[in-house]
């Protein structure tokens, strides 16, 4: 197994990103799992200042991307809105995800993340799970999705839980390297190698991914 040292980088995503964002919640498969906007919809979710959109890319190539809805609200409460990637269960889903919940609490002062599942999509559960959201309950009929009226898992994480998971990594020397993958996703990575760069961008992580 070698290591390709290609480099992941999560980022706010702009209006030129928006082509690649619309391709990742068309893909095959995904009409039963996220929800679609049109280009229209997007450009305005994007500028209202009530969204925050993030992407996360593989040297330079967009692999996914994520919503967040209400952010820096009065509430202090947002929702993960959307999240898709383009090669799911390669861990970039994760990482995407502990990115903008550091942005989340670094950036805003909000204090509660939500967001809906359907109970059957194992792969999302687990990669929230990783990353420190907590299932809460079951929701019925709470997303109107293709004509049906679906139950949705919520989960969550509350800044409290996300402080806890930085002391624990910031203690652990071993994990300090990649101190943004919450200790949850930690066995899932030791098949890669994460390298902080020193005096890099925060929302930019080297990434050494190994051959799969
Ligand atoms: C949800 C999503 C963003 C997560 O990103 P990701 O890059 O796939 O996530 P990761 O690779 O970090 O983690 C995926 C986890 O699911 C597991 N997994 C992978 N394929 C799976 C499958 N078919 N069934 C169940 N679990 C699966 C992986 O092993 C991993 O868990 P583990 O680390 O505990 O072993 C991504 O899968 C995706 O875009 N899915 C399609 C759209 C979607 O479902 N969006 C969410 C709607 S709520």
């Amino acid at each position: 197994m070698g290591a390709t040292g290609q480099r992941l980088d999560v980022s706010r995503a702009v209006a030129a990103d928006l082509a690649s964002i619309m391709a990742a919640e068309r893909m095959d498969g995904y009409d039963q799992l996220v929800g679609r906007w049109s280009e229209e919809y997007h450009r305005s979710a994007m500028h209202d200042r009530r969204h925050a959109y993030f992407i996360v890319r593989l040297d330079g190539k967009p692999k996914g991307f994520a919503i967040v809805r209400d952010w820096n609200s009065p509430g202090r409460v947002c929702s993960v809105k959307r999240i898709a990637v383009t090669e799911p269960g390669c861990g970039y889903g994760r990482v995407l995800l502990s990115e903008t919940l550091r942005a989340i609490f670094e950036e805003t002062s909000g204090y509660r993340v939500w967001l809906g599942v359907f109970p059957d999509n194992d792969r999302a559960r687990r990669a929230y799970e990783a990353v420190g959201f907590q299932r809460e309950g079951l929701a019925r009929g709470n997303a109107f999705f293709g004509g049906l009226h679906r139950d949705e898992l919520i989960m969550s994480i509350l800044r409290p839980d996300w402080l806890r998971i930085r002391r624990y990594l910031s203690a652990s020397s071993a994990l300090q390297l990649n101190h943004l993958v919450p200790p949850l996703c930690w066995p899932s990575f030791r098949r890669t190698d994460h390298l902080r760069q020193a005096g890099s961008s925060c929302l930019c992580i080297r990434w050494a991914v190994a051959a799969r």
